[in-house]
């Protein structure tokens, strides 16, 4: 999806409004939209992000969040990073599908064989590689952050094995893979934005969702939902994108000072995700849901042709899933 063509006038408009003054000094400030909830383990990372910026600029680059979708769902925050009128986002890779095909191999079900394999690729070559994927598409990924596994939640059937997801819709992100994975488990799949979900669990759009601990908790999503089954089926990252339209006006030193500051995020925000995960579930036990340990492969053997299905439509992004398999930690 390319945005349509703009007048070098607007351009210039949009720029500007992504650069302030600051008294005598000329202070870059860069905004940052995202859908999360300010108390969200991601939204704690991008805090820090702005501090480390702020303090490796000597205060001359700032950093504007705003947060819980005020800018728009995922998809919209995407369209104007490639329009030049947001400076940065943060989306789940999922969100990227539908832009740069080479984040779908991070939807593929068990695909990682644990936390340090999924680690080792996301550093490595393949996560770079799929980092700096879009960027004619105007999108520049900066680095990774952990939004641990995803799991089924439902509002009133209790989801133990996969026959029991038969004829419930689920919500899903706006992506094939998860599409394709949701009816391999026999479920009916309807895309909705996140900030979109409460009120479609509350209607009975859908019967169910699936995310990862904190995000199920947050979005207050287990007032309505009271069963969460730790199938763990995707561990889909979430990414901190810059624009390329902002990307190529900062300076090579400025270029390196947000880089920085965004790996030194993501090693902040793993710190914080562990924690953050147990404090979830103990919260959502205690408000009232199950929360089911399934046998996963059962869950595991429904989705096992995924990825050969994948490899054969999609080689790029089958040739992706080869090297993640082949990455050691
Ligand atoms: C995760 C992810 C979000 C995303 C959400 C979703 O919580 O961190 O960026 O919006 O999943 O399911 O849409």
């Amino acid at each position: 999806m390319l945005p349509p063509r703009f007048s070098p006038l607007l351009f210039a408009a949009l720029l500007l409004a992504l650069v302030g003054c600051s008294g005598q000094r000329s202070v870059t400030v860069i905004k940052l939209a995202h859908t999360l909830d300010q108390s969200h383990p991601v939204h704690l990372a991008m805090v820090y992000f702005g501090e480390r910026l702020a303090d490796k600029s000597g205060d001359t680059m700032r950093v504007e969040l705003y947060s819980g979708g005020q800018l728009g769902s995922e998809r919209e925050c995407i369209e104007l990073l490639q329009l030049g009128g947001l400076g940065m986002t943060k989306i789940s890779s999922a969100a990227l599908e539908g832009f740069a095909p080479e984040y779908r191999v991070f939807g593929l079900p068990y695909l990682f064989r644990d936390e340090a394999h999924r680690w080792a690729v996301l550093n490595g070559s393949v996560g770079r590689d799929v980092l700096l994927s879009a960027e004619s598409r105007f999108l520049r990924g900066l680095c990774y952050y952990d939004a641990g596994t995803r799991n089924f939640y439902t509002v009133n059937r209790r989801v133990e094995k996969p026959e029991d997801l038969a004829g419930l819709k689920i919500r899903i992100q706006e992506s094939q893979i998860a599409l394709k994975m949701v009816r391999a488990l026999g479920a009916a799949a309807t895309p909705i934005a996140f900030a979109e979900l409460y009120t479609a669990l509350q209607q009975g759009v859908v019967d169910g969702a699936e995310n990862n601990p904190p995000s199920f908790h947050l979005s207050r999503h287990y007032e309505l939902c009271k069963y969460y089954v730790l199938d763990e089926h995707t561990a889909v990252p979430d990414v901190l994108l810059i624009g390329t339209h902002l990307w190529r006006t900062l300076t090579p030193q400025q270029q390196a000072w947000v880089q920085a500051a965004a790996d030194e995020s993501s090693v902040r925000q793993r710190e914080l995700w562990a924690t953050a995960t147990a404090a979830s579930l103990a919260a959502v036990k205690k408000a009232g849901v199950e929360v089911i340990t399934p046998d996963k492969s059962l869950f595991r053997a429904r989705v096992a042709s995924m990825q050969a299905e994948v490899a054969r439509d999609q080689p790029r992004v089958g040739a992706l899933a080869q090297r993640v398999q082949e990455t050691t930690p």
